[in-house]
């Protein structure tokens, strides 16, 4: 597979790499029974496996669900869902952010200070989801950069009327969730990045916030919506209160509009992505770099690399 396809052997590759670490922690799980040991409490997010930990340890599921080549599944899914989503969130964040450094740098920078007056400061993410200017970035972020995939829905046993269409029980129908997050009728120059949008001084707000469905809606909707928005308002928080960047041969329409769609939306094949440097050290810093950083976020190391 890697000389015919070398980006599906990676995908390959990770598979194996989960059934590998599934494996090994049912391993650990039934010598810890056998031994009537008490393993490391799951929740802690530091804990290796604690994913998998929290669910062999859950006592609703059956046996076969906690087999290891299933279990695994569930952490492909994490990661495929988890990673690249926040990931291009973010990177949309940090280039609209940077593009617009006079209203909307220096704002968020003002709220975030006082926050943290200094590097030893941590506020809750209870705390930074009060401040009403990083919390509009970040809602506006979502909508500009929602996904670009048409999401299936079938209702299995009911007949559906749109206008004058009949939908059979059982027929699937689609739409993208970017329909309604770019409706120029809900949010007026949907393609213009406007924070504002998201303050109590619009008489909309109400309207703006019922059509924010970056996360979807419904009993599909994203079950990882609260630790994507801890993602956001820790890295941004982090990222912005204390150092200084500006972007770098970053251009909006090659390397940040979306011109593809794999599932979340893509740049063009030619985009060199979003780059950002250091304006004290003048080093580059590849936005690649950041990304990974939140792919370890997505594994839930979110407190090591919190305030970077
Ligand atoms: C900004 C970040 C994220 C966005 C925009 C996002 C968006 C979405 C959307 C729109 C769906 C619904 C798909 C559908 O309706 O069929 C979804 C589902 C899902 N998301 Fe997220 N997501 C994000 C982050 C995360 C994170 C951090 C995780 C977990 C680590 C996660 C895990 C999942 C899972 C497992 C599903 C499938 C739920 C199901 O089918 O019941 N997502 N996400």
């Amino acid at each position: 597979m890697r000389v015919v396809s070398p980006d599906m052997a990676r995908v390959a590759g990770m598979h194996h790499d989960m059934e590998a670490q599934a494996l090994q922690a049912v391993k650990e799980h039934a010598q810890a029974e056998k031994d009537s040991l008490e393993l490391p409490f799951h929740r802690n997010p530091r804990e290796k496996y604690a994913v998998f930990r929290a669910l062999l340890q859950h006592e609703g599921l059956p046996p076969h669900e906690k087999a290891y080549n299933r279990i695994s599944h569930e952490a492909v899914t994490l990661m495929a869902a988890g990673g690249e989503t926040t990931a291009s969130t973010l990177m949309m964040a940090v280039y609209f952010i940077l593009a617009d450094k006079k209203n909307v740098l220096s704002r968020l920078r003002q709220e975030v200070e006082s926050l943290m007056a200094n590097k030893a400061s941590r506020p809750s993410i209870a705390d930074l989801e009060c401040l009403p200017w990083l919390t509009a970035v970040i809602k506006e972020t979502l909508r500009i950069s929602t996904l670009t995939a048409r999401l299936t829905r079938v209702a299995p046993e009911e007949t559906l009327q749109y206008k004058d269409w009949v939908m059979p029980a059982g027929t699937p129908i689609s739409m993208t969730l970017r329909e309604i997050s770019l409706d120029p009728e809900i949010f007026p120059s949907p393609m213009e990045f406007r924070p504002e949008r998201w303050l109590p001084s619009n008489p909309n707000l109400e309207q703006c916030n019922r059509y924010l469905v970056a996360f979807s809606r419904g009993s599909r909707m994203c079950i990882g919506i609260n630790l994507a928005h801890a993602e956001l308002y820790i890295v941004l928080a982090a990222l912005f209160r204390y150092k200084e960047f500006e972007l770098f041969d970053t251009a909006r329409e090659r390397d940040v509009d979306f011109t593809r769609d794999f599932f979340v939306g893509e740049t063009s094949a030619s985009a060199k992505g979003v780059r950002i440097r250091g304006v004290m050290g003048g080093a580059y810093v590849n936005w690649g770099e950041v990304i990974h950083v939140n792919y370890h976020i997505a594994r839930l190391e979110v407190f090591q690399v919190s305030f970077l």
